[in-house]
């Protein structure tokens, strides 16, 4: 600061640090490792990161450096799943996408219900986006611990079958379309509460005073969406089919 400048008289917004809250609301991914550290970002959101890290005795490097890498992470680059071996698949969708919803769902459980409680009054369809959100969220943990044993060891039990031409013993479900089926039953309920909560918030479109919370929430939701939409699409679209077809070959074999 030069002599001449007055230190009452708040800066411009260029040259001035950048506040948390306003990082969250750039960048919503951001929210994640404030919320890993405790830092408030919303309420106490108009502290620059380094004010904010020295209260809670942080180095604010630290968190620079996982803000700068969230930043950094790259979009999905293009993958053939097309092609993948089906155990491989199933793999990958455990650790990706099952992963990502196991991760996400005690984010948007506590912003959900925080969200309603605070705006409800003025925004009832907040209440019922949360209440819509925490079936969806039982309905999944429920969803993806059957995918995980029963029906994605049975895949990859067949995968490996066919790789070395042994026999495949039938699974105690009778056919894989018995599973295959209730899951894409189970696929398409999560898929209309989604789209309910989509409609009740006009395409995830905040309101103009909405607060950080409400907008994290709203970009979080519409992240969760586009995700659960990837997954569903490489289950039924991709690994469902072909263990249906790998089942009947080895059946005819
Ligand atoms: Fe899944
Ligand atoms: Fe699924």
């Amino acid at each position: 600061m030069t002599a001449f400048q007055d230190s009452t008289i708040p800066l411009p917004i260029a040259e001035r640090p950048v506040t948390i809250g306003e990082m969250v609301v750039a960048d919503y991914r951001k929210a994640e490792v404030f919320r890993k550290y405790g830092i408030d970002y919303c309420c106490g959101g108009k502290k620059p990161l380094e004010e904010a890290c020295r209260k809670k005795g942080l180095d604010p490097n630290l968190v620079q450096q996982e803000l700068d890498a969230v930043e950094k992470r790259p979009a999905a680059a293009h993958q053939d799943f097309n092609t993948w071996e089906l155990d491989a698949l199933a793999d990958h969708i455990v650790e990706k996408h099952h992963r990502y919803v196991a991760a996400s769902l005690p984010i948007l459980y506590e912003l959900t219900a925080k969200v309603a409680r605070v705006h409800g009054e003025r925004h009832p369809e907040l209440v019922e986006i949360a209440r819509l959100f925490n079936a969806v969220a039982q309905e999944l943990q429920m969803h993806m611990h059957k995918e995980e044993h029963v029906l994605f060891p049975y895949i990859a039990k067949m995968a490996a079958a066919q790789r070395i031409g042994a026999p495949l013993m039938p699974p105690f479900f009778g056919s894989v379309e018995n599973p295959i089926r209730m899951m894409m039953d189970e696929h398409e309920s999560a898929g209309e509460d989604m789209e309910d909560i989509r409609r009740l918030s006009d395409d995830y479109t905040p309101p103009m005073d909405a607060c950080t919370s409400y907008r994290v929430l709203f970009a979080k939701l519409h992240e969760f969406e586009q995700d659960l939409h990837q997954h569903v699409h490489l289950e039924n679209n991709i690994l469902f089919p072909k263990s249906i077809a790998m089942e009947k070959e080895a059946v005819a074999a």
